[in-house]
């Protein structure tokens, strides 16, 4: 029987394709390794660093943050097992909800390792070796990415001491000391997961900053917000090796800017230095599909591939590796097959860092607006100086609105405080909107609200905020 499309890949990006493909009336399959569908991001990414994070806050709070709002309780004791029920009982949950909605939308699902054999034909090999051959109108690639390790440095993750994300979210014990390799979001996600669970943990990172990328001042206060919460940093420092000694891990990094290599020990080492787009076995140069020089899927603007009927979405094409952007490429592809005009807008893609507090930006930084020469104006307000904030004692942070000085279009927000990762989607909605910070700043924002932080900042890009 032939499909109007297949999935290869049942991750944020093809499940929802999928579901959307099938919504519209399309005959749909999903071609899935794993024994359950959600990929990465549900499987050992988004979802269960979530339910770790959200755990350990609460045990972090309960351990410090009681007293100053008025009351206590005895020192929590940590069962490490118990959290880590709790994170699988919520990747449980998600899987288990995406095998309901399958059904519900008439999805097949077919497990095993796809293989494309060219234009409309791809090959399911199952655990037991037997191979299927599919007929489908339309194929689309959604294999996302894998662990890329460190370039030039041979790491054997043994997923013990020396781990990847997916090791540091399954520790049996929380380290005495963990070293985490790159200060991007993963590693500081899951380096702040083990340090508020007592680990000492020690980031090493080869640029001069954390989160590269996001907007500079940023990441400076949120640096100093983790130093403050105990966590070391490294910067500057390249690593060169990673390996198991007797009973723990050793790393070796040099001074980016010259000097003698150094050596640090550590239980555990995290290696968090990216990832690479997936296409191990998928047949991609056998049928003709073109790679780019990063391994990434080619595409056009339209997510077509080089060989008619085959599209890409996700971490495996071009743009940042989120969940919620190949989320929007599934649904964008899915209205392409059905006849509809399916599209992204890839400048206003939120991203956020959700650790404590979270880091979140939509749009532009003040770097790369100075970069591409636009006169712009930046806005600024503190939580310190927001009533809500302080009546829950998260006065730390600040929202800053950065907006084009003649047109006053909101170009780009960029938030680090408690609920960044939420607050950041008004910005969102107005700069899909083309609104401008006095759009913001007249919008009646709820008092007293975590979001006035927002309307305040916007309002000092063209004039001043209240309460300053
Ligand atoms: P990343 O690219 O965000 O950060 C990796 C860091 O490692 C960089 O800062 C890089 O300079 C550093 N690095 C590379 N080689 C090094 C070396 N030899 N020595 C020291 N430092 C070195 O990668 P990460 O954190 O592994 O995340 C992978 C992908 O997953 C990213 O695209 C990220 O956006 C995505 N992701 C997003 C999340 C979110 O949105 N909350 C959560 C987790 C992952």
């Amino acid at each position: 029987m032939a499909y109007d499309v297949v999935v290869i890949g049942g991750g944020p990006g093809g499940y929802v394709c999928a579901i959307k493909a099938a919504q519209l009336g399309l005959k749909t399959a999903v071609v899935e390794k794993r024994s359950t569908y959600g990929g990465t991001c549900v499987n050992v990414g988004c979802i269960p660093s979530k339910a770790l994070l959200h755990a350990s806050e609460m045990y972090s709070e309960a351990s410090h943050g009681f007293e100053a709002l008025g009351f206590t309780t005895g020192k929590p004791r940590l069962d490490l097992a118990g959290m880590m029920a709790h994170k699988k009982q919520t990747v449980d949950q998600n899987t288990k909800g995406l095998e309901f909605l399958f059904k519900k939308n008439k999805i097949d699902g077919l497990r095993g390792i796809g293989k494309i054999l060219g234009k409309g034909k791809v090959a399911v090999t199952g655990e037991d070796g037997k191979v299927q051959e599919i007929e489908t109108k339309n194929i689309v690639i959604a294999t996302g990415s894998d662990v890329a390790g460190i370039p030039g440095v041979e790491v054997e993750f043994d997923e013990k001491v020396i781990v990847s994300s997916t090791g540091a979210l399954e520790l049996g014990k929380v380290p005495g000391h963990l070293i985490v390799v790159g200060g991007g979001v993963i590693g500081l996600e899951l380096g702040s997961v083990w340090a508020r669970l007592g680990a000492k943990v020690t980031v090493v990172e080869f640029l001069d900053t954390i989160l590269a990328g996001m907007d500079g001042e940023v990441a400076k206060q949120f640096q100093r917000m983790l130093a403050k919460q105990g966590m070391d940093f490294k910067l500057g420092a390249k690593v060169t090796g990673v390996e198991k000694a007797k009973k723990c891990a050793r790393i070796t990094f040099e001074p980016v800017k010259g000097g003698d290599a150094q050596r640090l020990e550590a239980d555990v080492v995290l290696v968090a230095t990216g990832r690479r787009p997936f296409t191990d076995g998928l047949g991609c140069e056998e049928a003709g599909v073109e790679l780019d020089e990063r391994g990434r899927v080619k595409t056009d603007g339209h997510f077509r591939t080089s060989v008619e009927g085959i599209y890409a979405i996700g971490d495996v094409i071009v743009g940042p590796m989120l969940a919620h952007k190949g989320e929007d490429e599934g649904v964008a592809v899915a209205e392409i097959l059905a006849g509809q005009a399916g599209h992204v807008n890839y400048d206003v893609i939120p991203s956020v860092v959700y650790t404590s507090p979270e880091v979140a930006s939509v749009g532009k930084t003040e770097e790369e607006l100075k970069k591409a020469g636009v006169d712009y104006a930046a806005g600024k307000f503190p939580f310190s100086a927001n009533g809500r904030a302080r009546a829950m004692l998260k006065s730390d942070g600040f929202v800053k609105v950065l907006a084009d000085k003649k047109t006053d279009r909101v170009l780009g927000v960029h938030i680090v405080g408690f609920g960044a990762g939420e607050l950041i989607h008004e910005a969102a909605v107005l700069m899909e909107f083309g609104g401008s910070s006095e759009d913001l700043a007249r919008t009646c924002h709820a008092h007293p609200t975590m979001s006035e932080t927002v309307k305040e900042a916007a309002m000092a890009t063209f004039f001043k905020p209240i309460h300053m």
